[in-house]
């Protein structure tokens, strides 16, 4: 009778907050169980970040990867093995490109020796782009990153395909894909952000954007052209700088080149198709700190999509394979 009752009350307190504790999710969730975590996290990605920026853009687009498959439950961290030789990590939109993994493994491992079989891996992805996101951003973006998450058995290269948003897709296509994960229009405006950092490969954009005419600028389309060839292969697929600008710094240029069309996507173009998504980019790019500030909680509520609970997770050993029993 109380559990039933507790459970009532949980369930109205999210009917009306709609918060991130609907998943159990809570800031401070290893405060008495591993008590440093997030510190021994913060510390191995303060580590690979300052010595290549390009492992925090990774870090970043990883946990987009992560929670937008199977929910925030670290699927994409799944190795290949005979059981499943085809996880998400193998799928076109994280193969060869997805990076970071190195730095999720060396933070498992340091937690591991502080606190063994007490932190997720799902957790370590979150707390990872939290603090990239952090160093990026030269210590402005601080996010207040709830855990709780389990991490999942099942990752598959097929549902990656059809859950992550492919850079052809148009404004109504975008909007779609993030509604069907709980997030809305402005929430989608807002991570599209973290294209202000790091680097995409040419196959990414050449076919859309370069080799038929589109919107973007003509100064950045004839240094594209000189960068990229005319058909990418995988052997010849070089990649570029997101946002030419500041390439390393997670501010809020990205909606800067948006306005003046100096961005590689046609995804990214398409925020200008709209007049309400045209209005957030121009808000975004003018109004200072409020990119920043909506940035934060749109990544705390994409964190807490899919969460896992009870039977349906684990707590992973080793980020890349699931727990033998
Ligand atoms: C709105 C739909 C989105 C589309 C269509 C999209 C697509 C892409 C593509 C095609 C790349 C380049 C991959 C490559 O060729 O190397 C990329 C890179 C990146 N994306 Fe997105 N993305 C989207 C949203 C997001 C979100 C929500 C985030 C995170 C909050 C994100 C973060 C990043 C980052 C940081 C990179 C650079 C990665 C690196 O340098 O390793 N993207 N994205
Ligand atoms: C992967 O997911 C697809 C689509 O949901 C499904 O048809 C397929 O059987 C799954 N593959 C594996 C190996 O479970
Ligand atoms: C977006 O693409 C879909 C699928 O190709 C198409 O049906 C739709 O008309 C397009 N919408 C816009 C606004 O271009």
């Amino acid at each position: 009778m109380a559990s039933a009752s507790l459970k009532l009350s949980i369930a109205l307190t999210c009917a009306l907050l709609l918060s991130s504790a609907c998943h159990g999710l809570q800031v401070g969730y290893y405060k008495k169980s591993c008590p440093r975590v997030e510190a021994i996290v913060r510390d191995e990605v303060k580590k690979f970040v300052y010595k290549n920026a390009g492992i925090g853009a990774g870090l970043i687009r990883m946990f987009f990867h992560d929670c937008f498959v199977e929910g925030c439950d670290a699927s994409v961290l799944l190795d290949p093995t005979p059981a499943n030789p085809q996880p998400e990590k193998l799928s076109p939109p994280n193969f060869p490109s997805l990076r970071g993994f190195e730095a999720i493994d060396a933070a498992k491992d340091a937690v591991e020796k502080a606190c063994p079989g007490v932190v997720s891996c799902a957790d370590i992805v979150a707390f990872a782009s939290r603090d990239a996101a952090y160093f990026l951003s030269r210590m402005t973006v601080k996010i207040n990153m709830p855990a709780g998450r389990l991490d999942g058995r099942i990752s598959n290269f097929t549902e990656a395909l059809s859950n992550l948003p492919p850079p052809f897709f148009n404004i109504t296509q975008l909007i779609g894909s993030f509604a069907a994960k709980g997030l809305d229009t402005e929430d989608m405006v807002v991570l599209s952000g973290a294209h202000t950092i790091g680097v995409s490969h040419c196959s990414s954009f050449v076919s859309d954007r370069l080799a038929v005419p589109s919107d973007i600028n003509t100064a950045l389309a004839g240094i594209l052209r000189r960068q990229c060839p005319a058909n990418p292969t995988a052997a010849n697929d070089p990649t570029v700088h997101q946002d030419v600008v500041t390439p390393n710094a997670l501010d809020n240029q990205y909606y800067k080149n948006v306005l003046a069309h100096k961005v590689l996507f046609t995804s990214d173009a398409a925020l200008l198709t709209t007049p309400a998504t045209t209005q957030m980019v121009l808000d975004s790019a003018n109004i200072r700190g409020l990119w920043e500030d909506k940035f934060k909680k749109a990544m705390v509520k994409m964190g807490a999509i899919g969460v896992k609970t009870g039977n349906q997770g684990e707590i992973r050993r080793n980020c890349r394979v699931v727990n033998r029993y």
